[in-house]
This record gives structure tokens, C-alpha cells and sequence, in this order.
């Protein structure tokens, strides 16, 4: 299209686009990380006022060299194994914050994160009636389900009955109870309803319905109102309002002021900073459908078959040729679902074409498989 590309996508649109070729050139797939696109992120959610803390929520992205980025701005960090916690420990400062939110964890986990300086949140009451001794005199957060879920997708969303995540609030009275028994501190309040959200309204709600059961609570200091921070994926899609959602915030403070504010996200610090890149292998004609085959597939990014996610695909050789083809573009797996992008309006493509995956540095590497013993995708870090 004519459009002018937004700032999401300009750095391999047009400033890095070269250098993409060339990395491409030495191997694909390869997923490519831009890290000033992870810095100007993590800049704009710290103007967050509101926002007492944020944690990076590295289950999205755990390169290293991410999260040293992430520590240079200010960020502390969401981990929800003991893996994650050895990997975050093993590059942040001692003196970084660690959270720890994990589910169904089984009990050496936590005795594990127990050892760790990681606040541990608990979300059933399980552990405290199970493994009591574990927590006696600890200082805990309690994740709640609020009742409701919200995201992308139902496999995103993380309340409500469905759901497994989170205390249902009709056992928070023998949840306190249990806790009381064992001398267990309820220190935190945690609800994170799911992932992608757009809407900025929805973490004021959180707020204030976290800081009504903190008041029945008494030892509550700081609400933890998660992550979920969607980034626009459709062309057209309207991006998240951070201003609007720290006026949301300073708003339902300013009636509970005595609370600190903790965030938790994801996505927002690093989709838009990541794509892949793979190579044009076969096409074929079938039906009334052209498939353009590219050497990695489901393996290295899931989300499309997982979610019916949409990531924008481009043919990087051809960036500035007419889109006169429509292609489904499809990876090598021994799967029906190894679609990649469905019916997308793209330039007349050739074999070894170098095709680009977007906003893929999000939940991309990070839930890659070995699937069909196909290699994985190596990772590359950018500035
Ligand atoms: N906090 C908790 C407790 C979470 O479970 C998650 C994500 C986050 C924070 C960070 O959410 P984010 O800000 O990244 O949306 N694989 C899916 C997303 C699953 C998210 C799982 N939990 C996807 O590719 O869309």
C-alpha cells in the first residue's frame, strides 16, 4: 500500500532493511530482535505516572540481551518457573525486583522460588492448605479471578469460570483463614484478566475492584493489575492509549491512594521488535489456491495455528514490487495447520526470496519447537 509505514514497522520497512537482507543471506529462519524498538517501548510505559512498578513478563522474550535492555530501563521482572527465574537471575542485578506468578506449580517450585529474593504469588488454596509450612511467616500475593476474561483469544483469556488461573473470590474467606493459621501475610493483590487487551479502561476496573478486596484484607500494600498490553496486529487496528490509560489509573488511585501500583507486561516492550525471517523454498497451484512454500513454519512461530493470529508477511526481496499474487503462505511441517499467513496480496515471488514475518518478537521464539526434528530458528540482536 501507499501508506506511510507507522513507527512499529519502520525499522525493518525502511532503516533496516538492508541489514535484514544480509543476515537473512547467512541463514534463515531467523528471528531478528531490534532492540531501540524494546528501548522506545519500555520508554513509553515509563511515563506511566501512575505506575509505581512494572515487571517485564519474560515468559514473551527471554534473550538476554532483551532483558539487559529492559534493565537499563528501569524494568523489573515477571517469571513464572523456576527456568525463568534462572535465567532472569543469572543477568539482572541482585538488587532488581523479581516476581514470581506461577500455576499449578508443583511444591519444589516454590520452595525453589522461596530461596529466591522473587515475591511468590499463590492462586489456590492448595499450597497454603497443603504445604502450610512452607510459607509460615512469608509474605505472600494472592492472585484472584475476578469473575471475567479478556484478550485475543479465548486461549488467552485468563478468567472466569472457565479458566484455571486465580482464587475465586467465594474461597477468599477460608483462603484468609488458612493464611491467618499458617501466619502466612497477604502483602499483594494480583488479577490479570488476559493477553492483547486494547481497552485502557479495563485495568482501572482491576484497580479498583483489587483495592476494595484489599481493604477487606487489611495487610495489602501493593495491587498487582498485570499485563495483557496488546499491541494493534490488523492493519487499521487502534493502538493502545498509554496516555489515556495512565489517566485511567491516576484516576482510581486517587481513591485509593495507599496502594502501590504494579504492571506486568509482555508483548508491548518486544512484538513490534521482532521478526522472522525465512526463505521462499516451493509454490504450488492447487484448487483455486496458490500456496508459497518458506523454509520454517507452526515450529518456529505457533501462534498463527494456535490463535488464528494475524502477523503481517512481506516479501523483503520485492518490497517495493506490485502485490499481484495471492498467496497462503505455508511452512514445512507435516501438518494441515502450518499456515502461516492466509490469502495475503504479495509481489510475484521466487525461490530463496527472503519473506518477513512481523511482530513476531513477542511469544515467538520463546513457544518455537522441534517439531518434525526441523532446525530452529537462531536469534540475532540488532541495533
Ligand atoms: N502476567 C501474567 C500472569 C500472565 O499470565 C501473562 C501472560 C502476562 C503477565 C503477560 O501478558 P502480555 O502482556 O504479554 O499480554 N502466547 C499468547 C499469550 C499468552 C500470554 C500468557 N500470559 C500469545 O502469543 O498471544
Amino acid at each position: 500500500s501507499g501508506e506511510a509505514p507507522s513507527a512499529a514497522t519502520a525499522w525493518w520497512r525502511e532503516s533496516q532493511r538492508q541489514r535484514l537482507l544480509e543476515l537473512a543471506a547467512e541463514a534463515t529462519p531467523r528471528y531478528v530482535y531490534h532492540l531501540p524498538t524494546v528501548r522506545q517501548q519500555a520508554r513509553e510505559l515509563n511515563t506511566l505516572a501512575a505506575v509505581d512498578r512494572l515487571h517485564y513478563a519474560v515468559k514473551a522474550n527471554t534473550h538476554p540481551a532483551i532483558l539487559r535492555a529492559l534493565v537499563a530501563e528501569g524494568f523489573a521482572f515477571e517469571c513464572v518457573s523456576p527456568g525463568e527465574l534462572r535465567a532472569v537471575s543469572a543477568i539482572v542485578p541482585e538488587a532488581t525486583p523479581l516476581l514470581f506468578t506461577p500455576n499449578f506449580a508443583p511444591r519444589e517450585d516454590y520452595v525453589f522460588a522461596l530461596g529466591t529474593r522473587a515475591a511468590v504469588t499463590l492462586d489456590s488454596l492448595y499450597p497454603i492448605e497443603h504445604w502450610g509450612e512452607l510459607f509460615r511467616g512469608r509474605e505472600i500475593v494472592l492472585r484472584v479471578d475476578l469473575g471475567r476474561g479478556l484478550g485475543h483469544h479465548e486461549k488467552v483469556r485468563t478468567g472466569g469460570s472457565g479458566s484455571k488461573f486465580g482464587l475465586p473470590l467465594d474461597q477468599l474467606a477460608i483462603f484468609l483463614q488458612l493464611a491467618e493459621t499458617h501466619g502466612v501475610i497477604v502483602r499483594g493483590l494480583h488479577a490479570h484478566l488476559g493477553s492483547g487487551v486494547l481497552d485502557a479502561g479495563h485495568w482501572g476496573e482491576v484497580y479498583a475492584q483489587l483495592a476494595s478486596l484489599a481493604e477487606r484484607i487489611g495487610s495489602v500494600t501493593f495491587l498487582n493489575i498485570g499485563g495483557g498490553l496488546g499491541v494493534p496486529s490488523h492493519p487499521g487496528e487502534a493502538r493502545l492509549d498509554i496516555a489515556e490509560l495512565d489517566r485511567v489509573l491516576r484516576e482510581v488511585k486517587a481513591a485509593y491512594p495507599q496502594y502501590q501500583l504494579w504492571m506486568e507486561p509482555g508483548r508491548y516492550l518486544v512484538a513490534d521488535a521482532g521478526v522472522l525471517l525465512a526463505r521462499v523454498t516451493q509454490q504450488k497451484g492447487k484448487s483455486a489456491f496458490r500456496y508459497l512454500g518458506i523454509d520454517t513454519g507452526m515450529n518456529s512461530l505457533i501462534r498463527p495455528a494456535l490463535y488464528d493470529a494475524w502477523h503481517e508477511i512481506v516479501n523483503l526481496s520485492r518490497l517495493d514490487e506490485p502485490a499481484t499474487a495471492l498467496y497462503q503462505v505455508v511452512g514445512p511441517i507435516c501438518e494441515s495447520g502450518d499456515v502461516l499467513g492466509t490469502d495475503r496480496r504479495l509481489p510475484e515471488a521466487q525461490e530463496g526470496d527472503v519473506m518477513l514475518i512481523a511482530q513476531a518478537g513477542a511469544y515467538g521464539k520463546v513457544m518455537s519447537s522441534h517439531y518434525n526434528l526441523r532446525d530452529e530458528a537462531d536469534e540475532i540482536v540488532i541495533e
